[in-house]
């Protein structure tokens, strides 16, 4: 896939834009929608992101992209389409919860032990404006509930339980290495 190179600034901790609940998209099919999510997607494949929500690049809007792939940023995400989801909502499938490790672009420099439901079933609106669904577990399922959360004025350091569970960027890809050894 070839990838516009522009530079795509994400807000960082403590800006307004990540405490604000995101609007509902009204018009799926607009130009200034369209926009958002091409802007998104080109951001999200540049900088190793498994997932990106709007407010992510200052529009409090409630669209997510998943996209998890390998990379350094996540050596043992699994590989999948980017999936677009507008006005999304979920449901829990599975009531236990696993923790596992979480990074944000809009957190830099760290990375927590996040607990999130094991399977989740998914409603959301493609770019058409078709209802889908969609059932995810494991890391999928994460990676939704991440995004998902962003749309709340929420980030994942709000879910981690234990002060313990927050390292530094650095140890954590030392501790990834180890595990890839
Ligand atoms: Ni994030």
């Amino acid at each position: 896939m070839k990838i516009n190179q522009k530079e795509v600034k994400f807000a960082q901790l403590g800006d307004e834009v990540l405490k604000r609940q995101a609007l509902m998209v009204a018009d799926f099919q607009s130009i200034q929608t369209s926009e958002i999510i091409k802007t998104m997607m080109t951001a999200l494949l540049n900088s190793k992101g498994v997932g990106l929500a709007a407010p992510q690049i200052f529009h409090s809007l409630a669209i997510v992209i998943i996209a998890s792939r390998p990379s350094k940023r996540y050596p043992l995400a699994p590989e999948m389409e980017p999936i677009v989801m507008i006005n999304p909502s979920f449901k829990v499938l599975l009531t236990d919860k696993i923790k596992d490790w979480e990074g944000c672009l809009s957190v830099s420099g760290v990375r927590a032990l996040v607990p999130r439901y094991k399977k989740i079933k998914i409603n959301y609106f493609d770019q058409q404006g078709h209802k889908q669904k969609l059932i995810a577990e494991d890391f999928i399922a994460r990676i939704f509930q991440h995004e998902y959360d962003h749309l709340n004025g929420l980030v994942y350091l709000d879910r981690v339980e234990d002060d313990e569970d927050i390292i530094s960027e650095a140890a954590f890809q030392e501790m990834m290495q180890q595990l890839c050894d």
